[in-house]
C-alpha cells in the first residue's frame, strides 16, 4: 500500500524585512503566493494531507489558500519559538499518524518535486530522517551538515558551530522528511538550551542518532532551496522561476528568440509550435493553442488564443478575450471580454470590448466598440464576414448582421441587418474652386495684420 504522507508547511514568520503589511508567504512568484508554490510541490509528490503552521497574518494566509481551493489543516503558532516548536504546533496532525512527514518552509518556493520524491523514496527504503542539503562556498548563516559515511550525525546551527564546523560547506536547505512513527518521540526531546534560546528542528538529527535511527542527507542545487526574506530576494527567486518556465516551454515546443524578455504567469499554458517574439508579459489565465504566434510587446491576461492565431505586435488582450483559430489581433488593439470567431481580423488601433464577432469578419483600423455609458456595459454583436469600415464607433447595444458593411467613419447606433450597409456619417460635399478662394482670403488677412 502506498505510504501516507503529511506535509507540514512552516509559515508563521512575519517577514519584517519585506516591509509590507502582507504576510511574507503571500508575496507572489509568477503571480502565485510563495506558499502556493510550496503547496503545489507537496501535492505533486503525493501528500495526502497538508498542515500549515501560521502565526503572523494567520487568517490572511488561510483565506488565500482556501480561495485557491487548497484543503489544509491550520495550526497557529502564537510565538515564534523556533522551527522545532513550529512543527510541534502541528502535533495533532502528526499524532493522527502518517508514514512520511515532510517539513517545508512557506518562504522557499523553488523546491523541485524530484527532490522530495527522492527523500520519500529513501524513507520507503528504510531511512528515518532525510535532510535536503546544498553546497555553497558561503555557508554563513546556515545549519552545517555533519556526516559520517552516509549517516548524517548532526546539523549544527551557525550560532552553535565550532570554527572547524563553520568551515563545512554542506548546509541544511531546511527541507526535512521524517518517518512519522518516530517523529513524536523526537519532537518531545527538542529543547531550547542553545545560544539562540530557540527550539531547533535541526536538533532532530542528533536526537535520532541517539535513538539509533538512520539519518541521511541528499543534495539539491542551492537555487532550489533559496528562501525569501527581502524584496530583493523575492525578485531573485522570480528570475529563477521565470528562467525555469522559459526552458520548460521551449522544451515543450515553444519558440523564443529572446526568452529572457518573456514573462510567464504560473498558470500560462502554451501548445506546440507556438512562437513568442521578444517582450511579452503574461498575466493570469492565458491559454494558447498550437501554432499561434504572439508578436513583440504584447500584454495578455485571461485570454484564450486559438490554433494559428496571430497577436500583436503591441497588442493588449484582457480577461475574456477568446480568439478563434487563425484570427488576428494586430498592433495597438485592445480586446476585452470578446469572442472572436475563426479567421476574423482586427488589425490596427481598435478597442473591442463586450463583443461577439462571427467568423471571417474584418474590423477596420480604429474601430471602437462604445460599450460603456458610465454606468452600464452593453454588448456589440458583429456577424460572420461583416466588414467594419475604418474609424467607426459602434455604440452598444448594437448588432451588425452577417455579410453587412459599415461605412468608414460611421457612428452606428442602430442595428444593421444581414447583407445591409450602414452609413452613420454626414454626406460629403465638394465645392469646385473654393480652395483657391480660401487661400487668397487667408493670405489677405495675414498681410493686413502685418501692416496694422
Ligand atoms: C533554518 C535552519 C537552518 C537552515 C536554514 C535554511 C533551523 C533551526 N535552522 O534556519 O539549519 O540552514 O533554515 O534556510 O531550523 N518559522 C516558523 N516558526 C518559528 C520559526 C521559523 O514558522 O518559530 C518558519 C519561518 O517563517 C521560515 C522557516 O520556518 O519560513 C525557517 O525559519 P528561519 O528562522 O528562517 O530559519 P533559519 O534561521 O533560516
Ligand atoms: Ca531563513
Amino acid at each position: 500500500m502506498a505510504r501516507q504522507c503529511l506535509t507540514i508547511i512552516l509559515a508563521a514568520g512575519k517577514g519584517t524585512r519585506m516591509k509590507s503589511p502582507l504576510p511574507k508567504v503571500l508575496h507572489k512568484v509568477a503571480g502565485l503566493p510563495m506558499v502556493g508554490h510550496v503547496v503545489a510541490c507537496a501535492q505533486q509528490v503525493g501528500s495526502d494531507r497538508l498542515a500549515i503552521v501560521t502565526g503572523h497574518g494567520a487568517d490572511q494566509v488561510a483565506e488565500a489558500l482556501s480561495s485557491n481551493d487548497i484543503q489544509a489543516e491550520y495550526f497557529v503558532q502564537t510565538e515564534q519559538l523556533g522551527t522545532g516548536d513550529a512543527v510541534n504546533a502541528a502535533r495533532p496532525a502528526i499524532d493522527a499518524g502518517a508514514d512520511d512527514v515532510l517539513v517545508m518552509f512557506g518562504d522557499t518556493p523553488l523546491v523541485e518535486p524530484e527532490t522530495l520524491s527522492t527523500a520519500r523514496q529513501q524513507l520507503a527504503d528504510g531511512a528515518d530522517i532525510v535532510v535536503v542539503g546544498f553546497r555553497t562556498s558561503e555557508p554563513h548563516g546556515y545549519g552545517r551538515l555533519v556526516e559520517e559515511g552516509d549517516q548524517l550525525k548532526a546539523i549544527v546551527e551557525e550560532k552553535e558551530a565550532s570554527i572547524e564546523q563553520k568551515a563545512i560547506t554542506f548546509c541544511n536547505g531546511g527541507l526535512m522528511a521524517f518517518n512519522g512513527k518516530h517523529l513524536p518521540a523526537i519532537l518531545d526531546q527538542i529543547d531550547n538550551n542553545n545560544n539562540k534560546g530557540e527550539y531547533y528542528l535541526t536538533d532532530a538529527v542528533e536526537i535520532a542518532n541517539n535513538m539509533n535511527l538512520k539519518v541521511q542527507a541528499i543534495e539539491t542545487p542551492m537555487a532550489s532551496i533559496l528562501g525569501v526574506n527581502t524584496r530583493v530576494e523575492l525578485a531573485a527567486v522570480e528570475a529563477i522561476w521565470q528562467d525555469r518556465a522559459r526552458k520548460r516551454h521551449m522544451l515543450a515546443g515553444v519558440a523564443m528568440i529572446a526568452p529572457e524578455t518573456v514573462f510567464f504567469h504560473h498558470d500560462t499554458t502554451i501548445g506546440e509550435n507556438v512562437s513568442l517574439e521578444p517582450n511579452i508579459f503574461f498575466g493570469p489565465g492565458v491559454h494558447i493553442a498550437d501554432n499561434a504566434k504572439i508578436r513583440a510587446y504584447s500584454h495578455l491576461e485571461g485570454a484564450k488564443i486559438g490554433v494559428g492565431a496571430e497577436i500583436g505586435p503591441f497588442a493588449r488582450l484582457r480577461p475574456g478575450a477568446q480568439l478563434g483559430a487563425s484570427s488576428k489581433v494586430g498592433n495597438f488593439c485592445e480586446v476585452k471580454n470578446a469572442e472572436i470567431a475563426e479567421g476574423s481580423k482586427i488589425n490596427h488601433l481598435s478597442y473591442i470590448g463586450d463583443a461577439i464577432i462571427g467568423s471571417g469578419a474584418n474590423i477596420g483600423a480604429g474601430t471602437i466598440t462604445c460599450n460603456y455609458d458610465g454606468y452600464n456595459k452593453f454588448k456589440t454583436a458583429i456577424g460572420a464576414n461583416a466588414f467594419i469600415g475604418s474609424n467607426s464607433a459602434l455604440v452598444a447595444p448594437v448588432s451588425i448582421g452577417d455579410n453587412a458593411y459599415v461605412a468608414s467613419g460611421s457612428v452606428i447606433t442602430n442595428d444593421i441587418p444581414d447583407e445591409a450597409v450602414g452609413f452613420g456619417r454626414a454626406r460629403q460635399e465638394t465645392k469646385l474652386g473654393l480652395a483657391t478662394k480660401l487661400r487668397a482670403r487667408f493670405k489677405a488677412i495675414k498681410e493686413a495684420a502685418k501692416k496694422g
